[in-house]
């Protein structure tokens, strides 16, 4: 756990150098803009030009997009403030204990190796740049797991994200070191669940991220697109109501859809892992930052409209919310999205399905909060530990947090 030094160049050094002309197919400069936003229609207004809205206040976001972006966000009279010398203050110079590809490779493979009767990892796809996507499945009872509950648990969709990725990967050790220790109530759970980890999605995102030493505020996958751009928004990928708002058809964008619903390896082999564990009850997304828990709907401003599994969603995020202190909501109340991982897990397979925003709940106008450095990942994984357990507990029978023995009970 050595690498990613991160040195602290700012953005605006960043873009003299010339080995920033790789990083995208135009010269566009990228900026964190602060937007006047009131409400979540202004806000999906914001979302379809293309940038990541990554802030949501009262009355302003503060999302990251290109100089197009920021000129029609101009155009529209609602940019208040842009930043391009957004790392100069608090880029962090050793992030060590992140893990890059490499180190998390090692660390599952050693955790398999020296714990075969309950943690099996396969490559469930090859990247583009060949790298495996890794699964972990960890249960007691490997022979009989698809007839426990399962639930799955995934981190690392954007390449920057890199809080989301030490989160599965804790919560594997997690498992694993305290069932052997004799947890009991570990135990009680690896002999009656299935758990299903991905710790990253998007690894060739990961690499280019971090791959020159200096992070470069990469969110997509590295896909080469039509028009000569790199790069599709795996979280914009997904294929229910794909392409229905809040994301773009220009490679160019922070939210580049892709050329059609599961256009790619990664979010296609999520798709294939999940359709065929039909087991899954419950899947929850990591991504970073601003200390949300989300639930569907993203596509559009209407509730789920099944009201037991409306109210599911509401009372496990509510009270998920009590222990790690995030903010629950319905993920349109922020902005539209469509094409993201919940709207397809539930929208598809009724899995009922989360996405938290992890720490922090801030970048400050600028600051890192994709790279809140190493102290945050112990800390953040504690406070988010007993939502996990309760997920994985609740797999059995999600409806059972209702105390009504209503709604569709999976098998
Ligand atoms: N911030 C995440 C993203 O941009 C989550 C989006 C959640 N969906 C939504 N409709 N706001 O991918
Ligand atoms: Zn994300």
């Amino acid at each position: 756990m050595k690498k990613l030094k991160l040195i602290g160049l700012s953005l605006f050094c960043l873009f003299t150098f010339s080995s920033i002309k790789q990083v995208q197919s135009k010269d566009y400069q990228y900026y964190w803009l602060k937007v006047s936003a009131h409400d979540k229609f202004q806000r999906s207004v914001i979302a379809n030009t293309g940038v990541a809205i990554e802030i949501v206040k009262d009355d302003y976001v503060i999302a990251y997009g290109n100089d197009l972006q920021k000129e029609a966000l101009e155009k529209l009279g609602w940019l208040e403030a842009a930043s391009n010398l957004a790392f100069e203050k608090d880029f962090p110079t050793k992030d060590s204990a992140y893990h890059n590809y490499a180190e998390l490779t090692d660390a599952i493979t050693k955790l398999a190796n020296e714990n075969p009767d309950i943690v099996k990892m396969t490559s469930i796809a090859k990247t583009n740049e060949g790298r495996d996507i890794w699964a972990l499945q960890i249960t007691a009872d490997h022979a009989h797991a698809s007839d426990k509950p399962a639930a799955i648990f995934m981190g690392g969709h954007h390449a920057r994200e890199h809080l989301s990725v030490e989160m599965p990967l804790l919560w594997a050790q997690y498992l694993v070191t305290q069932f052997r220790g004799g947890n009991p109530r570990v135990i009680g759970l690896l002999n009656s669940r299935d758990v299903h980890i991905i710790p990253v999605v998007n690894p060739d995102g990961m690499e280019y991220d971090i791959k020159d030493g200096s992070y470069k505020m990469w969110r997509k996958n590295r896909s080469r697109n039509a028009n000569g751009t790199y790069g599709v928004d795996l979280n914009r990928n997904y294929g229910y109501q794909w392409g229905t708002g809040g994301s773009s058809s220009d490679g160019n964008n922070e939210t580049y859809m892709g050329p059609k619903a599961f256009s790619e390896i990664e979010s296609t082999a999520i798709k294939n892992y999940v359709d065929t564990h039909t087991n899954i009850t419950i899947l929850l997304s990591f991504h970073s930052f601003s200390k949300l828990i989300l639930y569907p709907w993203g596509h559009k401003y209407a509730g789920i409209e099944t009201a037991n599994d409306k109210l599911v969603h509401e009372k496990m995020a509510t009270t998920m919310a009590e222990w790690n202190g995030y903010q629950p909501q319905q993920s349109s109340e922020l902005y539209i999205a469509s094409g993201d991982t919940t709207d397809w897990s539930y929208g598809v397979h009724k899995i009922i399905s989360f996405t938290f925003e992890l720490d922090p709940a801030n970048n400050g106008f600028g600051g890192g909060g994709f790279y809140p450095g190493p102290g945050v990942i112990d800390p953040v994984f504690q406070k988010n530990l007993e939502p996990l357990l309760y997920l994985l507990d609740y797999s059995d029978n999600p409806y059972r947090v209702l105390n009504v023995g209503i709604g569709p009970i999976k098998p």
